[in-house]
């Protein structure tokens, strides 16, 4: 499963993608409110240290302008993905801006039906929330799986995309499912380190190094071409 993460803001961006396991990312107008500056700024930066797919989504609720949207949203850089909401509309327009070779991130997906009519109109990601369907006591896990399930059989190329991701637990979760794909925000990346075991590990290194010199002394010549005999 390949790793997004899902904020507005280029500071977290940096930091995580700094730890090397960043694939992509993901936007919103919720999470790009939030920042000071101008949003295509952000938009374009984000696109820049993450290398790969970065989504941004439309905000109008009619077709055509959704497509016009998408496109402008297309010229800021060539990593864009067209997000757009889960809807009528949101169908029309994704399968025009697929059709005219835009990738598309379909938004607000919350049940295997949308998620056939997604792929159906093309989507390259479908975006299925997992923390709002815990919100309203509807098991995540449960409708997760019938998705990827449901969409598997029909050969379709839509990736599916673990959204809302609340915990650590959730990313585990969308990853044996079966999703290709989870976006994750900042704070759960920060939960998913600590292990007391890994703590513990590394103090005891330390300890024995520190009390025993010898390696950490070869080490250090290696490392400065001096190498100590
Ligand atoms: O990617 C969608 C995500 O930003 C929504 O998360 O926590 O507001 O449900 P949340």
């Amino acid at each position: 499963m390949r790793l997004f993460i899902d904020t507005g803001s280029v500071r977290e961006v940096e930091e995580i993608a700094a730890w090397g396991v960043l694939s992509g990312a993901t936007t919103n107008p919720s999470l790009l409110a939030k920042e000071e500056g101008d949003p295509g700024d952000a938009i374009k930066r984000i696109c820049e240290i993450v290398n790969g797919p970065v989504s941004a989504e439309v905000t109008s609720r009619d077709p055509r302008e959704m497509v016009r949207e998408g496109r402008a949203l297309r010229t800021l850089h060539e990593h864009i993905v067209v997000k757009v909401p889960f809807s009528p509309a949101g169908l029309t327009a994704t399968r025009e801006l697929v059709a005219d070779g835009h990738p598309v991130n379909m938004t607000l997906v919350f049940s295997a039906n949308q998620a056939l009519l997604a792929a159906a109109a093309g989507a390259t990601y479908i975006s299925c929330f997992m923390g709002r369907l815990d919100d309203i006591s509807v098991d995540s896990a449960a409708v997760l799986g019938e998705i990827v399930d449901a969409l598997r059989p029909g050969g379709t190329t839509s990736q599916v995309l673990a959204a809302s991701l609340r915990n650590p637990m959730h990313v585990v979760t969308a990853a044996t499912i079966g999703c290709e794909v989870s976006t994750i925000p900042y704070k759960v990346f920060q939960g998913m380190l600590p292990h007391p075991l890994t703590t513990a590990g590394i103090e005891r290194f330390e300890a024995d190094w520190q009390q025993d010199p010898r390696f950490a002394e070869w080490l250090g010549g290696l490392v400065s071409g001096q190498p100590v005999r």
